[in-house]
């Protein structure tokens, strides 16, 4: 998956915050005290749905543009999530985040269901709060970098659009050894969103120790540590560890 195309589509959020669309309900009519039962039991008639107002069918058709756009960010297998699957307190921690400066990370062992408790997270936050947001996997994150590193010009542009995401998601953060690039478009990430009160929320399934020896100064302190400590400092961790396996 590389980086949505939300951000250009959606430079401002189009209507406030939680507007539902109220679900129109046929009346049926007064009954008449004076009229005789029918002859043979007919379903009785329905009177027209009220027409929707200009308001709601704005609103309706950014819910359903919202929603294509979200189909084609989020793949189609944690579309398919059941939350009753996911372990309860980790599903519960991680939608207890609310939007703010301080981001989350999703930590802990493969198959644990971090990735599909982010999405669930993401949804809401694109869906019902109207974030714009920008999503990477560890493929897309390296050719997003690959790409955007190629021109001066590109590179600023590029880096200026995700540090002023309202969010901006990683799935599976380290997964493949990093580039120089990667490093240090994601340390200048962390910097510049936390200058913009922007938070990052971000997968992984490796430990610190695991992380500094990907780095390509293969853990010397001057690149990997304070990319660590920005990350913590950063973001709120949310532990998979034991116990937290999603069922099968
Ligand atoms: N439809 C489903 N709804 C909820 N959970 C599911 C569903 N199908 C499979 N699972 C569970 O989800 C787990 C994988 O979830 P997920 O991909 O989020 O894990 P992960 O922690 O991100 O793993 P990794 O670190 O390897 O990326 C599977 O092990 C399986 O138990
Ligand atoms: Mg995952």
């Amino acid at each position: 998956m590389t980086e949505t195309e939300t951000l250009d589509a959606f430079p401002e959020p189009l209507l406030t915050t939680g507007l539902t669309l109220p679900n129109p309900t046929p009346t049926a009519p007064a009954a008449d005290p004076g009229a005789t039962a029918p002859a043979t039991a007919t379903a009785a008639p329905q009177s027209d749905p009220e027409p929707e107002t200009w308001e709601q069918e704005q609103a309706r058709r950014a819910r359903e543009e919202r929603a294509k756009q979200f189909r084609g960010m989020c793949p189609t297998l944690y579309r398919q999530t059941d939350a009753a699957r996911l372990p309860p307190d980790r599903l519960a921690k991680v939608l207890a985040w609310k939007y703010g400066p301080k981001g989350l990370l999703l930590v802990g062992p493969t198959g644990t269901g971090k990735t599909r408790c982010a999405w669930l997270l993401v949804r809401r936050l694109f869906m019902e709060e109207r974030r714009r947001v920008m999503c990477f996997d560890g493929i897309g994150w390296g050719i997003s970098v690959a790409q955007a590193y190629g021109e001066p010009d590109t590179t600023e542009r590029w880096l200026d659009r995700l540090c002023k995401a309202d969010v901006l998601f990683f799935d599976d953060l380290f997964k493949a050894n990093m580039t120089e690039a990667q490093e240090q478009a994601l340390y200048g990430i962390f910097e510049r969103r936390a200058a913009w009160l922007r938070p990052v929320i971000a997968t992984m399934n490796i430990t610190d120790g695991m992380i500094l020896a990907r780095m390509t100064d293969n853990g010397r302190a001057d690149r990997g540590e304070p990319l660590l400590r920005r990350m913590r400092e950063f973001c709120e961790v949310v532990s998979f560890g034991p116990g937290a396996r999603a069922s099968r």
